[in-house]
């Protein structure tokens, strides 16, 4: 077991990678808190990792609320112990209403940015206190629309993305001596809830998976095995690093 007596925070855990990653955690020995703001698919979460044989807790939580995320970082404290593995994975993509520089709306913009790029730093604030002195490990789930223009109409979620690979480079300069590893991981086109909408119109499905060299969308568990190794030991030399799990959609 890889992760054997760490504890990890997963934002997002409830659903699609996030989902992915908390069971593949339980799997690989971690205490997993499943933060997530929708509490029935949490606590399915949590209890399919208990189901394992791992330990795991719901802890209700928007990443947009500053209270919400202090709250569950304490519960987590309290309950399974200081986090040494932080997954900052939760999102939004505010399909219909991104849209073009010129045409988003701010309320569109601010809700984006609030809780992609603000709450992967807000979650990093709360955790890293608890970081110090022991070490960590923190995995932030990018996306290619921040490296590359791959999705124009997404002006606020490319640029929230574009953030999280800058704060995850600094932070991970910052914390090095520390102990404190900060990778982004970038999944390609996954197939899950977020993207369901879009997934939905054959035209595009089709138009994605031939964008694919692989040919294929991405799963979920495709995007698990590179946050294990990231989180794990293994990985001891590795920070500030950009990791694809995308199929090779970045390549071309
Ligand atoms: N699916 C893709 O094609 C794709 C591609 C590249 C990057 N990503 C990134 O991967 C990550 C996971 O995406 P997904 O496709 O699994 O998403 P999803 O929508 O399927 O699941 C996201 C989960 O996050 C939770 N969540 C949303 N807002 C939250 C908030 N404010 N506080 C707490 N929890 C919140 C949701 O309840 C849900 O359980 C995101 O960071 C996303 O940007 C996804």
């Amino acid at each position: 077991m890889r992760l054997k007596g760490k504890t990890a925070i997963v934002t997002g855990g409830g659903a699609g990678i996030g989902e992915a990653i908390a069971l593949a955690f339980g799997r690989e020995g971690a205490r997993v808190v499943i933060a997530d703001r929708d509490a029935s698919r949490g606590e399915a979460v949590a209890g399919a990792v208990q189901r394992m044989g791992g330990d795991s807790l719901f802890g209700l939580c928007d990443v947009g609320s500053t209270d919400s995320v202090t709250e569950m970082v304490a519960t987590t404290v309290s309950r399974l112990g200081k986090p040494e593995i932080l997954v900052n994975n939760a999102a939004i993509q505010l399909i219909g209403q991104d849209s073009r520089v010129h045409d988003v709306s701010e309320n569109a913009w601010d809700r984006t940015m609030n809780v992609n790029l603000k709450g992967t730093w807000r979650c990093m604030r709360s955790v890293i206190p608890h970081m110090l002195g022991q070490g960590g490990s923190i995995v932030n789930i990018a996306s290619p629309t921040g490296m590359l223009g791959v999705a124009p109409g997404y002006s606020a979620y490319s640029s929230s993305k574009g953030g999280v690979f800058g704060l995850s480079r600094v932070a991970a300069a910052e914390y090095a001596r520390d102990g404190i590893r900060v990778n982004a991981v970038v999944p390609g086109t996954t197939i899950t809830p977020l993207i369901e909408d879009m997934l939905n119109d054959d035209a595009t499905r089709r138009s994605l998976e031939a964008k694919s060299p692989m040919g294929r969308l991405g799963t979920p568990a495709d995007v698990a095995g590179i946050a294990v190794f990231l989180a794990s030991d293994e990985a001891s030399y590795c920070t500030g690093g950009v990791y694809m799990a995308d199929g090779g959609m970045t390549a071309v």
